[in-house]
């Protein structure tokens, strides 16, 4: 990611959130209604001229084949695991850890929740000081209720996360809560290893994460072709896809990373949880959940 300007793909994001939620409240996977605030002017013109349910959000999928469903069921998911964490009595996180934050608003959209525990974002600068200048805003306006997240900026690719962490206060003994949400195909194999690595470092055993991550669709048809194209095509915003890897062999770099896998679910099983309507998800993409030792 070039430092200077704030993450495309993170604005990508926020709008294929924004989009949804111009659909009516049954027909959503999910609800975010902050997505909006960070459109920038051209980006909130163009999803204005769509105004009913969720067109653009349709169009998008059509030229993303599914991609715009994935985004919107992969943060659905985390959605789904974060609050089962939360609910759970003897094991609930003491922490909320959001890498490559972007525009996430989980700390405002599950403030009940998270009941006053600590919520860290880590971001790179150039998103992150976008982030709190729109988040400032909100607040002079009146419309964040909820105690905003902590913010840590750093660049995943240059610098150490784990002593930046251990800085910010996660020390080993606290059981974190980490998402990690549509980050790790646009890091290098080492920067993923690492990251993953940190985790198990900076939190207690039984801490948990929630991950995405790209593979290469290795069919020789043209479909499988148009969607390794795709991914080639992120290049022009400046973030292009470096890492993946198939969801037959996540068990095993995970265990190379410390960490046991939960499970995976893959586009498939995506769509049946969360799409009640003819919407695709994109193909070459799943999430994953894990948990750190005993
Ligand atoms: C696709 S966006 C995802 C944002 C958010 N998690 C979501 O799902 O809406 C990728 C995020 O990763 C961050 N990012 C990308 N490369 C990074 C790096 N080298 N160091 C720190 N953050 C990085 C970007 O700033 C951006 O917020």
């Amino acid at each position: 990611m070039k430092d200077a300007r704030p993450s495309k793909t993170a604005e990508v994001t926020a709008l294929q959130r924004a989009s949804e939620q111009k659909r009516p409240p049954p027909e959503r996977i999910l609800d975010d209604p902050f997505a909006n605030c960070f459109l920038t002017k051209t980006t909130q013109a163009a999803l204005a001229a769509w105004e009913h349910r969720g067109k653009l959000g349709n169009l998008l999928g059509w030229f993303s084949v599914g991609l715009t469903t994935f985004v919107l069921t992969r943060h659905r998911y985390m959605d789904d695991r974060l609050l089962e964490a939360l609910a759970c009595k003897e094991k609930a996180p003491h922490r909320i850890v959001v890498l490559g934050a972007g525009y996430d608003m989980r700390a405002h959209r599950h403030a009940k929740a998270i009941d006053g525990r600590p919520f860290l974002e880590v971001d790179h600068p150039a998103t992150g000081k976008r982030k709190t200048g729109i988040l400032d805003k909100l607040e002079r306006e009146g419309r964040l209720t909820a105690p905003r997240a902590e913010q840590l900026l750093i660049d995943f690719q240059t610098e150490s996360l784990e002593e930046r962490l251990k800085q910010a206060g996660l020390q080993g003994k606290e059981r974190v809560f980490f998402i990690w949400e549509g980050v790790s195909m646009y890091l290098t194999r080492e920067a993923v290893k690492n990251t993953l690595r940190t985790l198990s470092k900076v939190s207690a055993p039984g801490s948990q994460i929630v991950f995405d991550c790209w593979f290469l669709l290795d069919q020789p048809d043209l479909r499988s072709a148009s969607h390794r194209f795709l991914a080639n095509m992120l290049l022009f915003l400046g973030e292009p896809v470096l890492f993946g890897i198939h969801p037959e062999d996540a068990g095993g770099f995970l265990d190379q990373c410390n960490l046991k896998m939960m499970e995976t679910v893959l586009p498939r099983e995506l769509k049946s949880r969360y799409v009640r309507d003819d919407r695709r998800v994109y193909p070459a993409c799943y999430t994953v959940w894990a948990r750190t030792g005993e």
